[in-house]
């Protein structure tokens, strides 16, 4: 399906590559795998060609000798770097071009995707902070790091990606899948809604089960823009990003993403803001009594956009949050607010904020209890039901 040129470099994680190479091979693309001189110390040339059927290039001169580097940075539909040490990145925000590898980046016009490994306190060096940042202003995206078990008893993130979310990655900036062509909204995080210029209202919205969805449903090859409060969580690769503060804010800014084929409202938005937002501090008087802070309601942004008359997404999926009576109460404000879905989950739990969820998907047709699963698992299921309605 594509070409995908693979620049392995040096980390434990390389072996990870060998992986890599197989699931996007088993995904129907081509894999021409380049070494770095510290990949090779850590998976083999040969298992590299083994595995992806190609020639595994490792050498400037040689390379130029057979096919160039330019043709070689020229060919693929996207250049990946799984994984992408400190140094390669380093060299890449440098532009530098001492190898092959880094010559081919500083060629190459091909969308790059990186997928960093290394020592997490290497990863927030300040040196590999602003590398980062360069690469991004540029336009390569990013997958991973985790934070997670690592060969050094340290933690923090520098994990390399699983081979599966690389992927996922990869078929989010090729566009590829069942939702190819089609463009999808998605709303994730809280709102802060200010009470004065110091202090706001928020709530405790990750937004890990909006990003995940965004993510979920790029990598099925939607164009997804994702408007986001503010969160913690990095940006899915692939996914045009809309950053808001406020609710008013966000509801503005899906409607200036529409037309849409289908709209998922994950975001946590705060129902209600202050009413006067004063342009002081509000001062804390001795002796007087504390001061009262009137609210005011906020767009319902999912009733909103289910009720258009003029471009309303094919689908409208919306979220429900409860503590009590959660499908009943689900059924209810399918019909109240109009949309057409409602995921609807328990959170009186640990799931706000949590790694897992349990949810009810609640349709015309019925409601479907799904198990607890990890919220990336949500998501994947619930982009698969979404290609399958739009299809
Ligand atoms: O009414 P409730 O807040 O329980 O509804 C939750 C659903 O509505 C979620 O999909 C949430 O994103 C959406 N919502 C919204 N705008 C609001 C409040 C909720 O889009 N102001």
């Amino acid at each position: 399906m594509a070409n995908l040129l693979l620049i392995v470099s040096g980390s434990v994680a390389a072996y990870k590559a060998l992986e890599l190479v197989r699931l996007a091979r088993r995904a129907g693309h081509a894999v021409t795998p380049i070494l770095t001189a510290g990949g090779a110390r850590f998976v083999t040339k040969e298992a590299l060609a083994g595995i992806s059927g190609a020639r595994v290039h490792d050498d400037l001169w040689a390379a130029e000798a057979e096919i160039g580097h330019i043709r070689l940075a020229r060919a693929p539909d996207l250049v990946v770097v799984a994984p992408a040490s400190a140094d390669l990145l380093a060299k890449m925000a440098a532009g530098l071009a001492d190898d092959l590898a880094s010559t081919v980046l500083l060629a190459t016009r091909a969308p790059v995707l990186v997928a960093p490994a290394m020592n997490p306190a290497m990863w927030a060096h300040p040196a590999t902070v602003a590398n980062m940042k360069a690469l991004a202003s540029r336009g390569v995206h990013l997958v991973g790091p985790e934070e997670g078990a690592m060969a050094e008893p340290e933690s923090g993130p520098g994990r390399l990606a699983e081979p599966p979310a690389i992927l996922a990655a990869i078929e989010a900036l090729l566009h590829h899948g069942p939702l190819a062509g089609r463009h999808v909204v998605v709303t994730s995080g809280p709102t802060h809604e200010n009470i004065d210029p110091v202090r706001y209202i928020a709530n405790r919205s990750s937004g890990r089960q909006g990003h995940a969805i965004a993510a979920a449903l790029a990598a099925l090859g939607a164009r997804v823009t994702l408007v986001s409060g503010p969160v913690a969580v990095p940006d899915p690769a692939g996914v045009t990003v809309v950053r808001i503060e406020s609710a008013r804010q966000m509801l503005a800014a899906v409607e200036a993403a529409l037309p849409a084929d289908a709209a998922v409202f994950a975001a946590a938005v705060a129902d209600f803001r202050p009413t006067d937002v004063g342009s002081q501090k509000i001062k804390k008087v001795p002796g007087a009594p504390p001061p009262e802070i009137a609210l005011t309601l906020n767009p319902d942004i999912l009733a909103t956009i289910a009720q258009r008359q003029v471009q309303r997404p094919a689908l409208v999926v919306g979220f429900a949050a409860e503590t009590e009576s959660v499908v009943p109460h689900a059924q209810d404000k399918r019909l109240r607010k109009g949309c057409d879905w409602i995921v609807a989950n328990d959170v009186s739990g640990d799931v706000m904020g949590g790694a897992e969820n349990a949810v009810h998907l609640v349709t015309e047709a019925g409601v479907e209890d799904w198990p607890r699963l990890p919220k990336a698992e949500v998501a994947r299921r619930l982009a698969t039901r979404i290609a399958e309605s739009l299809a």
